[in-house]
This record gives C-alpha cells, structure tokens and sequence, in this order.
C-alpha cells in the first residue's frame, strides 16, 4: 500500500475527487495508495472537514506560527514524513516551498495548477486567460521542482473559453476538470504507468500520449 500526503490551504474540492478516486481498492495489490493524512497550513481550511468525515488523519501546520519559510518548511517536512510518503500531493496548497522542501521531496511531489502551464503561472490563473483573449484554458498536473509553477508535466486538461465567459464560470469550468485530472495522474503513478524518466520528461508505459491530455467537450463539438 503506498502512501499519499494530500496538502491543502482551502475548501478541499480536489482533495475531495482524491477521495471519491478510493485508489485503495485498486484491484492489485501493491498499486494500491491511501490518503495517510492531509495537511493543512491554515487552520480553518474546508478540506480538513472533507478529511475528518472520511477519517482521514488530519494535521494543521499554521505558517503564521514560524519566523520565516526554513523553519515551517522544516515543521511541515517532518508533519509529512511521520507519514513515510510515496507521493506528496499539493492540492490547493497556497504556500511557496523553499528549495530544500522541494529537492527532498523530488520525484514523488505533485501540484495541480489552474492553467496550461507554462502560460499563466502564480495567480488569477482565470483572469489573465480571459485577459489575453485565449480560446482555450485548462489545468495541469506536474511535478514540482523549484521554481514556481514548473517542473515535468504529468498531464492536462483542456476547456474552450466561450463567448462572453466570466471568471466564475471559466474557473468552475476548469475546475470540474481538475477533478477528473488530479485522480487519473494518481492512478497512472502509483500503478507505474507514468512515471518520472531520468531525463526529467514523464514517460507513459504503455505509451500512450493521448491520454494525458483531457479535451473536453472532445475536438469536434462545434462541427
Ligand atoms: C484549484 O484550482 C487548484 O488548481 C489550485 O487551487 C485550487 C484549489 O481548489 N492550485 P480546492 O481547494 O482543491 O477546491
């Protein structure tokens, strides 16, 4: 059974497809995963509750409580560890993580981010697509490496902008998406699908490109 430390700062919807994903049950054994515990840096996150239902260890490690991002980082590496994970998992995690952080968690740490990267990374992620007049927005799933919003792309999912859009409805677009992408990129690791190649781009066995990247409504809708 492998392990997943799911963090989160907010209500928890991608923790929740996460859940309702039960990788658990999957039908063989070792490609098995749990969510060991979720991790939150504020206090009030909605997700701790969607965790506690499901009785799901819970851990609040509350940035505002550290001089400064070495020692939090430290306190939440430890909070993760005691989890001995397989796979950390940044599901709305609005806190940046110092390089250390990162190099040791490299490999097995993952985020979601509300955009195809590497277009929009940081904030407002809705706004600035709408802003720049793109046709086509989305998400993505990727490993995390130093730098802000980058690191080898496990896969995306791609959503028409339509006329007139709003960010309300752009976001709730995406976001239905993320909740389709996040469990699948899960599945496709923990199982070996997809993983990690030494030359930092995510190799897919069997290949099979196609699958890593979501289109919805599929090409073709407006014919
Ligand atoms: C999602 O849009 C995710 O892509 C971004 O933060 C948001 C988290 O939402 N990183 P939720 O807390 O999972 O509902």
């Amino acid at each position: 059974m492998q392990n997943i430390v799911v963090l989160i700062s907010g209500r928890g919807s991608n923790l929740q497809a996460l859940v309702a994903a039960d990788l658990a049950s999957s039908p063989i054994v070792e490609q098995r995963a749990r969510i060991a515990a979720v991790i939150s840096n504020r206090p009030g996150a909605g997700g701790l509750d969607i965790a506690r239902a499901h009785g799901i260890p819970t851990r609040i490690v509350d940035h505002t409580a550290f001089a400064g991002r070495e020692p939090f980082d430290r306190a939440l590496m430890a909070a993760i560890d005691a989890h001995a994970p397989d796979w950390v998992v940044l599901a709305g995690f609005m806190r940046v993580l110092g390089h250390d952080f990162v190099l040791h968690y490299a490999g097995r740490l993952l985020n979601i981010h509300p955009s195809l990267l590497p277009l929009f990374p940081g904030l407002h992620t809705h706004e600035r697509a709408l802003a720049a007049g793109m046709r086509v927005h989305g998400a993505t799933v990727h490993f995390v490496t130093p730098d802000l919003d980058s690191g080898p792309i496990v896969a995306q999912a791609v959503v028409p902008v339509v006329e007139d859009d709003t960010v309300e409805r752009l976001a709730a677009r995406v976001l239905e998406q993320e909740h389709r992408l996040y469990p699948q990129v899960l599945r496709w690791l923990v199982s070996g699908r997809a993983r990690l190649g030494e030359d930092g781009r995510v190799r897919f066995d069997p290949p099979a490109p196609e699958a890593a990247a979501l289109v919805s409504p599929p090409l073709g809708y407006c014919d």
